[in-house]
């Protein structure tokens, strides 16, 4: 059975617009017969790396840190397809997200080879050559917005030896619970994330057609800086939370 690890980094968790893209997706994986387990780093006490190589030298294969890590740690080695999810935060992933990626350094060997002319620390030895899934969903309206994360998700997997499988990516994510509020409909992106899911399970990829469902414009951008703008003016005026 197909063994799918998900995270969701964003610090509003369920409450959060990544949430709603993610949690079809992983539906459609279940659907499809993955075993999926989700994670929250917003529940999880993942501190960062303090990069001393301990893993590398002292303690081959093991971080010195007693935290969250340890339980995932064996998931990691085990899964076919890691799913990481999160929002756009300052043109690259949210803290949570880089804490949990720099974890991964003890799935690594300290040793150095060439892979296709490049140099890159081989996977220990049990550790999955896995998939990796990008979820990601952004607040500017523009789809580029998510080129840094995608160049940035590229390289880790091929320094890590992992096929990255493709991306769901959802600009003007914010625009979701407005249009949800607002009861416009919404289901072919939600459909479209779903069935992504289920065709990386039944057939190892993801068609470029069904991602292209789920990155659809929601609104045009004359629009959405309109409403977008008077929304975060509403919510100064009244000194209140935004809901976006
Ligand atoms: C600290 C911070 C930085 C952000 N940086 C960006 C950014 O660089 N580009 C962008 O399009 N949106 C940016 N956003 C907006 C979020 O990506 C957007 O609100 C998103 O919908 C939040 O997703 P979530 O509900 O899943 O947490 C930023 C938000 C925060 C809080």
């Amino acid at each position: 059975m197909t063994k799918v690890l998900a995270f969701n980094c964003s610090p509003k968790m369920e409450n959060s617009n990544t949430a709603l893209i993610l949690n079809p997706f992983l539906e459609g994986m279940k659907e499809a017969g993955a075993e999926v387990e989700l994670f929250y780093t917003g529940r999880l006490k993942i501190n960062p790396c303090t990069g001393e190589f301990n893993c590398w030298t002292k303690t081959p294969g093991k971080c010195y840190q007693d935290d969250d890590m340890n339980m995932l740690y064996p998931k990691l080695r085990g899964a076919d397809i890691l799913v990481f999810a999160t929002p756009v935060y300052v043109d690259g992933v949210s803290g949570p997200m880089k804490n949990l990626m720099d974890r991964l350094i003890p799935l690594a060997q300290p040793f150095i080879e060439l892979r296709d002319g490049h140099c890159r620390h081989p996977l220990r030895e049990g550790t999955k050559h896995g998939k990796v899934v990008l979820v990601s969903n952004c607040g500017f309206w523009e789809m580029d917005n998510f080129d840094p994360l995608l160049v940035h998700m590229k390289a880790a997997c091929k320094n890590a030896g992992r096929e990255f499988a493709g991306a769901l990516l959802r600009p003007h994510g914010g625009g979701l619970r407005l249009m949800m509020e607002l009861g416009m409909p919404l289901d072919d992106i939600f459909e479209a994330a779903k069935e992504a899911g289920r065709q990386l399970v039944r057939d190892g990829k993801m068609a470029p057609e069904t991602l292209k469902i789920v990155s659809r414009e929601l609104m045009p951008l004359d629009l959405y800086l309109k409403a977008a703008n008077s929304i975060f003016q509403k919510a100064l005026d009244a000194k209140e939370l935004v809901k976006l």
